[in-house]
Formats: structure tokens, sequence, C-alpha cells
């Protein structure tokens, strides 16, 4: 069994796929008709979910992992143990590359996700991640 697959084996993946699948009905997509829900379980067992939110001016969208991350953080932060993100077809999709650094931050190397690829972990879908222990080291660093 993969560290992932073990780490998965704890999640209901039904329940979080079929959260994530709601919340594309709930997108706001009149430029790309493309409809992305996110769905987490924290380590304290809440669940937060994103939808993507688009923009007349393009670049200013919100990508469903935004709104996840902005619920995690307002309902009282922690951490995210799993993840999982679909289309409108309720397909599984990728986190895109920006948003697995998002994750990466407020979930670290264990967070699970189910991929298109298995069940991956987040050094798995983001190798060698830049994150918070580079700014710590290099403070620390700076002081001996
Ligand atoms: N999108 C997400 O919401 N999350 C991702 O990880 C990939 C892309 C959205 C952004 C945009 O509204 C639409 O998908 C098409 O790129």
């Amino acid at each position: 069994m993969t560290r992932a697959q073990e780490l998965a084996a704890s999640i209901n993946w039904d329940d979080l796929i079929q959260a994530a699948r709601d919340m594309t009905l709930r997108s706001y997509v009149p430029y790309s008709k493309y409809p992305v829900g996110a769905a987490a379980i924290t380590t304290d067992g809440r669940l937060v979910r994103g939808c993507n939110v688009e923009n007349a001016g393009y670049g200013v969208t919100l990508c469903a992992e935004c709104g996840l991350i902005s619920e995690l953080v307002a309902s009282g932060g922690g951490r995210l143990q799993a993840f999982v993100c679909v289309n409108g077809e309720g397909d599984v999709i990728m986190p895109c590359g920006r948003c697995r650094q998002l994750l990466w931050e407020h979930g670290g190397a264990d967070l699970v996700l189910s991929t298109v690829s298995g069940y991956k972990t987040m050094s798995e879908v983001l190798p060698d991640a830049f994150g918070p222990s580079d700014l710590t080291d290099y403070e620390e660093s700076r002081k001996a």
C-alpha cells in the first residue's frame, strides 16, 4: 500500500466527491462555462467547500480552491486532511498549479487527494514545494 492509500483509507470519498459535485451547481462561470467544485475534510472532521467564481476581468477569477481555503480559515482554520475537486460532469480533475500551492500551505505533505491517477499526497502533486518552512528556515539562518 502506498502512503497515499494509507492516508486515504479512513476517508469517506463518496461523500466528499458528492459534496464537490454539489458545489459545481453554485459555480459562477459565465465565461468559461466550466464549473468546478472542491471539497475537503479537515483533521478535526469539518467539511469545507468551494466553487469557482469568474469575473469579467478574466484574470481575477477565483478558483474553487480559493473559496474552500477561505471557508477553512473563516470557520476556524486548522489543517486539511483530504481533498477532491471535480468539473461540471462530476469527473475528478487536478487542482491547477496555483491552487496546489494554496493547498500546500494548509495541508502540507500529508494532505491526501483523490486525483485522475488515484490517491496522491500533496508531496506527490507538488514535489519539492516552496512553503512556510522556507521562510522560517531562512529567518533562523540569518540569526545564526
Ligand atoms: N478552475 C478551478 O476552479 N480550479 C482549478 O484548479 C482549475 C481551474 C476554474 C477556473 C475557471 O473558472 C475555470 O476552471 C476554467 O479554467
